[in-house]
């Protein structure tokens, strides 16, 4: 049978059982086939009742303050608990929050600094960590399943920030079993690392958008996931920027300006466009390219992100806008995410300031070299049988994950290829703790590729049916996860561990 008719069997077996349908939430039931669909619980189908506030002033995200005179050193709290969040005039959202932020505050800091992070884990009987993505921090301050914080208990994460590791990363809660809901309930942050010279002229500013994908229900909840959503990921009805929706930025004519995207959803991938404003790559998850890339569009997959500079050139209104995008659904409730405005920037008729021109070249990216050890991890997909009743399980090489097994023993410094193979129905965003590693190759149908630029990727989409090779070398010793980032995937069993040794 093939795959997908096998698990809309399941879901029908699914929703006539007895003992299954008590998994069964509401909103799998509007999303059955015959059920009614205007129920809420569909992906892109948001109350009527509730309007979100929309153009407001795009906001710079508040930044973590340093509580350390000391140069060289940022020290700061940080304190994810309840909390509640104003997206719709006179409706409270309950969340979760750091520091009673959602997005959590920014961080910004040097290479070079010491980092040292007070964290206190105020969410009520939940563990929780922070996972610093894609940061190359030693692995026991990485906030790994492994190190879990209980509910009303604290701990330092410590790490210093290498010379070279400048570039775009992110922070959020990995708890076994748990990331997903606390990620979708608000927690995740920015954390930017900046050189002590920058190549991009600062005349370009520098703006963070983060994406978030917020779904209320008629009562300004949010609700839980239901079973579409641990099949497909979690996707929204609201992608927000800077936890706003299509908020608006004024710019000079002929500006040029330095945008920082962070996909942080749970599992909506985002194919943007600035429209006629031409769009120009200067960096990815790891810091900056070796030289400008122009583009037409852009893929963005969950976790993902890039650095890019934007010119507009023509007074008027361009919109950063979601393009069409197969990612593989299963099911029922595809939604219907091209087309959506995620911010609007209004060009101004005088022009600004001259821009200076942004440089031929940003800066050297080494080859990692030839790998002398190869691995292959093979992505499937199946309905089962699990401990909660009829449920979709999420595999890499046929087993899902287990924390007390170690996949795969690799050693520090030495360069590895691996072979990352999707054989699955959906697009399965592929990420590794602990290090950046460069995609090598893009294989589909038989047709090899080469990626548009040399890059570090901490995170790189591996589309359905398709096989990617990338080189990668762990500096640091210890357990690293590996896993999917769509963070239902990745709970419903996609992760693996690395034990890097000496
Ligand atoms: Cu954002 Cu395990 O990662
Ligand atoms: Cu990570
Ligand atoms: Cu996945």
């Amino acid at each position: 049978m093939h795959r997908r008719t096998f698990l809309m069997a399941g879901l029908a077996t699914l929703a006539a059982g007895s003992q299954a349908s008590a998994q069964m939430k509401m909103d799998d039931m509007n999303a059955m086939p015959g059920m009614d669909h205007s129920a809420h619980g569909m992906p892109g189908k948001p109350p009527a009742s509730l309007m979100l506030k929309q153009g407001e002033a795009l906001r710079d995200l508040p930044r973590l303050a340093n509580e350390s005179a000391e140069a060289g050193l940022f020290r700061a709290r940080l304190t994810p608990a309840p909390a509640t969040a104003r997206f719709v005039d006179g409706v409270e959202t309950p969340v979760l929050a750091y520091n009673g932020m959602t997005p959590g505050p920014l961080i910004e800091a040097f290479e070079g600094d010491r980092i040292e992070i007070d964290f206190t884990n105020d969410i009520p009987g939940e563990d929780s960590t922070i996972h610093w993505h894609g940061m190359p921090v030693p692995a026991e301050q990485d906030g790994n399943p492994m190190d879990p914080v209980v509910a009303g208990a604290s701990r330092r994460y410590a790490f210093d920030l290498p010379a070279g590791s400048a570039a775009s990363y992110w922070f959020h809660p990995h708890p076994h079993g748990k990331t997903a809901e606390q990620v979708y309930r608000g927690l995740a942050g920015i954390f930017l690392v900046k050189p002590k010279a920058d190549p991009v002229p600062s005349a370009y500013g520098d703006t963070v958008l983060v994406f978030t994908d917020l779904r209320l229900a008629a009562d300004g909840s949010i609700p839980e996931n239901s079973m579409m959503d641990l099949m497909n990921g979690r996707v929204g009805d609201h992608v927000l920027v800077n936890g706003q929706k299509t908020p608006a930025l004024d710019v000079p004519l002929g500006a040029k300006r330095r945008f920082r995207l962070f996909n942080a959803t749970n599992a909506r991938f985002l194919k943007l466009s600035f429209g006629a404003a031409t769009m120009t790559v200067i960096g990815t998850d790891g810091g900056l390219l070796e030289a400008p890339v122009a583009v037409g569009d852009v893929l963005l997959a969950p976790a993902e992100r890039l650095e890019l500079v934007v010119s507009f050139d023509r007074p008027g209104e361009v919109k950063l806008e979601t393009l069409a995008y197969e990612r593989g659904w299963m099911g029922p409730g595809k939604p219907d995410d091209s087309g959506l405005t995620l911010l609007t920037v209004n060009v101004a008729s005088e022009a600004g300031e001259p821009m200076p021109p942004l440089p031929e070249k940003l800066r050297t990216i080494a080859a990692l070299g030839n790998a002398t050890v190869n691995r292959r991890f093979v992505f499937t997909e199946k309905m089962g049988m699990g401990a909660n009743g009829m449920e979709m399980g999420f595999f890499i090489n046929d087993v899902a994950f287990d924390m007390k097994r170690v996949d795969v023993t690799a050693r520090v410094g030495e360069v590895e290829l691996w072979e990352v193979i999707n054989k699955a129905d959906m697009d399965h965003p592929f990420h590794v703790h602990g290090t950046q590693f460069q995609v090598i190759e893009h294989e589909r149908d038989g047709k090899v590729s080469p990626p548009a630029y040399r890059a570090w990727k901490d995170t790189v989409n591996v589309a359905r049916g398709e096989t990617v090779r990338l080189l990668l070398k762990q500096d640091l010793p210890g357990q690293r996860m590996y896993h999917c980032h769509i963070l239902e995937h990745e709970q419903l069993g996609m992760m693996g561990i690395v034990d890097v040794t000496v």
